[in-house]
């Protein structure tokens, strides 16, 4: 585990093993600038000549080490790659957070005890004030150390690597930065519980068990918890959250958690797809297309890491999350092709595949929430559709929303806090592609419209009436990313970043 401290001591005085340098491309450091010099001047004159014959040069993500001695101790240099720095997209902040999480991979790697890195100095870096700039530092860092690696005997057993980072910051007020520390924990431990429960497979992690650890988090930081199985799911008449439960012996659980802030403040839904297994059901997927299946329930872990982080950062806006958490398998009494089915709304759907479950159960969830909880905006997030990998691989979550001013919101906290979002149109002209001819709309787009993200996002859009509305497809961004030194393997933790931070701004500067 990492724990992070700040330190006002001078870099060199700190007394650790591993002295951290962020450089840029050509090897210009972008802090601390005369303590590089103070590392030239009086441990390797020739630095950056031996850097070169490292091939080391600060591309994006290169990390290498040098090590001497310092009052008789081995200490490591470990030099960190920020590539270029292009200012457009704020990638100059996504190229630092993937140079943190090299450094931290180093640390672990070399079994660091102690580090210390400085905090840029001037005012506006990567495009943000510099304690933005330490919470995303910060949680990045956090991420960086996650690991799934509980059932593997030979890691589990060897002494778990704890080290302490610490972050060397100049002349500032104090109190703002410590405060940024401890939101930047917070997120990055939010999205790391998260993580933990997007990475269990489906015989240990249920419908069940997952509410049960819903209702841990909701005791522990004060929210409220509801949860109901089958049984209250139809006296209210969720057509669509039972066809999916129905098939299951492990009985589905609807969960409800709640954080209050004031009477009057406004409420922002949280919607998230928890399928804690999806074999397809009776539209079987191929075992190849079956395998990752336990991912899900990302979107409900998303939403449930968001509640956790937002109960400790307490926010001036009501926040309730809704998730519905089912496992989708065949049986006698699983829903069937040709099935119509009736949500909590009133509305109509034909089952032309059960394989497109997620809609059905965010159905229900969404009128659920708009029914009994009156909010301003409703988000959900869901890994729903496999096209979505193809549409927008797996960097950035797919936001479908006909409100400019929600979608512009969550892109740009997508750009800060690196948890990205990228818009496909969810325009009328689609809105047809779900039409059946028995029932008020079908769960599968016509195969002639294409699109199959965006044909899920009109079938949810059916479900929200008034408020403000956004859809997040997760299906490329919640599991199996590639080449990101702080996501490292399985689950991200996609949503938690997005949705923590778009609440926190939510009732601010309107
Ligand atoms: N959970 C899947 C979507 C998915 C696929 C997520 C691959 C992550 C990776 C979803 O329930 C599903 O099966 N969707 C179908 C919908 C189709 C039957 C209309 C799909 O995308 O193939
Ligand atoms: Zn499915
Ligand atoms: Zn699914």
């Amino acid at each position: 585990m990492i724990d992070i401290k700040l330190t006002k001591k001078s870099f060199w005085k700190n007394d650790v093993e591993g002295y951290v340098f962020f450089v840029k491309e050509g090897i210009v450091p972008v802090a601390g600038k005369k303590d590089f010099e103070i590392l030239e001047k009086e441990y390797y004159p020739n630095l950056k000549e031996i850097l070169k014959k490292h091939k080391f040069t600060g591309k994006k993500c290169e990390a290498f080490v040098l090590t001497s001695t310092k009052n008789e101790k081995l200490i490591q240099f470990i030099f960190v790659g920020l590539g270029k720095l292009d200012k457009a997209w704020n990638y100059e902040l996504e190229n630092l957070r993937r140079a943190i999480g090299s450094a931290v991979l180093k640390l672990k790697q070399l079994e660091i005890k102690d580090a210390i890195f400085s905090m840029p100095e001037e005012g506006k870096v990567f495009g943000l004030i510099p304690d933005k700039v330490l919470k995303q530092l910060v949680t990045t860092a956090i991420m960086a150390d996650y690991e799934f690696i509980k059932f593997k005997s030979e890691k589990k057993d060897k002494k778990e690597w704890s080290g302490i980072l610490y972050i060397h910051v100049e002349d500032c007020d104090e109190s703002i930065f410590e405060q940024a520390l401890k939101e930047g924990k917070i997120i990055g431990d939010a999205t790391n519980l998260t993580r933990s429960f997007a990475d269990l497979p489906a015989n240990l992690l249920t419908p069940k068990s997952l509410a049960l650890d819903a209702k841990k988090i909701a005791d522990k930081y004060g929210l409220t918890y509801k949860a109901f199985g089958r049984k209250e799911a139809e006296k209210l008449g969720m057509g669509g959250f039972l066809a999916v439960d129905s098939g299951s012996d492990e009985e589905g659980q609807f969960v409800v958690l709640e954080y209050k802030a004031k009477k009057d403040a406004p409420t922002v839904a949280l919607v998230g797809k928890g399928v804690t297994f999806d074999s397809g059901g009776i539209s079987l997927k191929p075992s190849a297309y079956m395998e990752g299946m336990k991912f899900d329930m990302s979107g409900a872990a998303a939403v449930i890491g968001s509640m956790k982080a937002i109960a400790q950062l307490k926010p001036d806006v009501n926040v309730v999350a809704v998730t519905p958490l089912v496992e989708n398998m065949p049986s006698g009494k699983a829903c069937k092709q040709d099935d119509i089915i009736t949500f909590l709304n009133g509305k109509t759907a034909e089952i032309k595949n059960t394989d497109a479950e997620g809609r059905l159960i965010l159905a229900d969830a969404l009128s659920y929430a708009e029914k009994f909880y009156n909010p301003q905006v409703i988000i959900d997030v869901a890994t729903l559709t496999g096209a979505c990998l193809y549409a927008l691989g797996h960097f950035f979550t797919a936001i479908m929303t006909k409100n400019e001013d929600i979608g512009a919101k969550l892109q740009a906290v997508g750009l800060v806090t690196g948890d990205r979002v990228w818009p496909l149109p969810l325009d009328d002209d689609f809105r047809d592609a779900i039409k059946s001819e028995v029932a008020d709309i079908a769960n599968t787009g016509a195969s002639n419209y294409k699109a199959g993200t965006i044909t899920a996002g009109w079938f949810l859009k059916n479900f929200v009436d008034k408020p403000k509305y956004a859809h997040l497809d997760i299906a490329g961004t919640a599991d199996g990313v590639p080449g990101i030194s702080y996501l490292g393997k399985g689950a991200t933790g996609a949503g938690v970043r997005l949705l923590t931070e778009f609440v926190l701004n939510y009732n601010k500067n309107k």
